[in-house]
């Protein structure tokens, strides 16, 4: 007789594997061995029911292979045999575990007009309800097998509100009956094997800013909003317990630091174009900026890209800091796009500004921006802006949460800058800091806010 060995779940991972409601959601913060637990739940239920129907969906092809299809065939090796064409996992006892995508209507299709007894949905939260209701009426057959939905989440995502509607505020609409939803709290502290394994794992969540923190490491609901970047930290003095700061008068650039430049274009709106000087720790410094409004938004529309470029063109050549500057540019890969007309970067280039696309995922680019904006134990973070770049510090305080993605930022206001910054931060992405103290005994230990001069390299 052949052994599988499934591994020794946690209590809460034991709390979820023996839930039989038809809806059970486990999760509310990262790390606390979700996935995990998909994976044995799908493998006791295929085991102890022959024959039966499973469906595992994950929002991309790419996360549900790291997940679960690679895991799970090694997992099943001897008991089950998997079908690349079929993507599915098919035991010896004729039951299925079928593994779907679902990252755009569209992939839903796949899904449709078939029966399915258990469904799982790992990480719901990045699914819009519409997909869930569509998901959930395919669990149905005459069979007596269970018929159930096993959702994970984390808060945040499109589908935070839906998760949160159901499992958290337990608020339901006609047709959904309470005694059918489940919720199991699970947090990165109930997943030894991952704390014993990786340590630092806590530790990495808890350097996040203080929302960002509550929702992924408290597995808080009800955070996302107000102020975006409650980390950035523009006058310590206005805080009680910050000594450190971001915000610092400009000081002349070593000559062999290296230039950056990050660029969006406003198709309606203003446009930014920021140049970066980096040390050689690879801490940044937003050294100047070319904006177009002074703080009214459409002012951006007097700019055509030719004179942007030629403008751009001409600060490079004539600033003592940038002329002479080998700069590599990042920018918004929409300036590729034709639409019909000449596509924007045909101005850079007749005007010899050089990009190459930037990295535009945004959330991973937020959590970027937060981890160069966090301060080391000696009060020092990776990004600094120099006071004269005012856009910069008049628009990036008054940026709010979404009200339809929670963990990102409302692209309705002058985000110009902060998506500027984002391409610039993506395109030399750095690890979270360990640890993140505010309050330390020394005010300003580099010594930079009072300083208006060169300081090479004393720091
Ligand atoms: N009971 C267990 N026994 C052994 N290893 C486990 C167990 N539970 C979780 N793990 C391991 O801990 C790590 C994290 O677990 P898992 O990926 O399931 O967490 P998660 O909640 O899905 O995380 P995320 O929020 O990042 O998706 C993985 O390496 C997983 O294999
Ligand atoms: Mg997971």
């Amino acid at each position: 007789m052949k052994h599988i060995s499934l591994g020794t779940p946690n209590p809460k991972q034991a709390e979820f594997l023996s839930d039989t409601h038809r809806y059970v959601a486990f999760g509310g913060a990262r790390g606390g061995g979700k996935s995990w637990a998909v994976r044995v739940k799908a493998v006791l239920l295929a085991l102890r029911f022959p024959s039966i129907k499973l469906l595992i969906i994950r929002k991309t092809l790419t996360e549900l292979r790291n997940n679960h299809i690679t895991p799970l065939s090694e997992l099943t090796n001897g008991f089950a045999s998997y079908s690349e064409t079929k993507k599915e996992l098919i035991f010896s006892n004729g039951s299925v575990i079928r593994f779907g995508y679902c990252a755009s209507s569209s992939d839903l299709t796949q899904y449709q007009g078939s029966e399915w007894d258990v469904i799982f949905i790992d990480e719901a939260t990045q699914l819009k309800e519409e997909w869930f209701d569509q998901l959930k009426v395919t669990v149905r057959g005459v069979n007596d097998f269970p018929k159930r939905v096993y959702i994970t989440c984390n808060p945040g995502g499109v589908g935070h509100g839906w998760v949160k509607r159901l499992f958290i505020d337990r608020i339901y609409k006609e047709g959904e009956d309470a005694d059918d939803y489940s919720f199991i709290r699970s947090l990165v502290s109930d997943n030894k094997a991952l704390t014993d394994k990786n340590p630092d794992y806590a530790k990495q969540l808890a350097s996040l800013p203080p929302k960002l923190k509550k929702a992924w490491l408290d597995g808080d609901w009800n955070i996302f909003e107000g102020q975006f970047f409650e980390d950035l930290i523009d006058d310590p003095a206005h805080y009680s317990d910050r000594r450190f700061t971001n915000v610092i008068e400009p000081f002349e650039i070593p000559p062999d630091w290296n230039i950056y430049r990050s660029f969006d274009w406003g198709f309606s709106k203003p446009f930014d174009c920021s140049w970066w000087a980096v040390d050689f720790e690879g801490r940044a410094y937003l050294i100047l900026q070319l904006y177009g409004s002074n703080g009214v938004p459409n002012e951006g529309l007097k700019w055509h890209s030719d004179k942007v470029f030629g403008e751009i063109h001409r600060i490079e050549t004539e600033h003592r800091w940038l002329k002479g500057k080998k700069i590599l540019g990042v920018a918004d890969p929409s300036i590729w796009s034709q639409d019909g007309g000449e596509p924007i970067i045909a101005a850079a280039d007749r005007h010899q500004v050089f990009f190459q696309k930037a990295d535009n995922s945004r959330i991973p680019g937020w959590m970027q921006v937060h981890y160069r904006l966090a301060f080391d134990d000696e009060g020092k973070p990776m990004l600094y802006f120099f006071n004269t770049c005012k856009h910069a510090l008049r628009t990036l305080p008054l940026l709010q949460y979404s009200k339809t993605i929670p963990e990102d930022l409302d692209s309705d206001q002058e985000d110009h800058f902060a998506d500027s910054l984002r391409y610039f931060c993506m395109s030399r992405p750095i690890s979270p800091k360990k640890a993140t103290k505010y309050i330390l005994p020394s005010a300003d230990p580099l010594n930079l806010l009072s300083s208006e001069k060169y300081k090479p390299f004393s720091y």
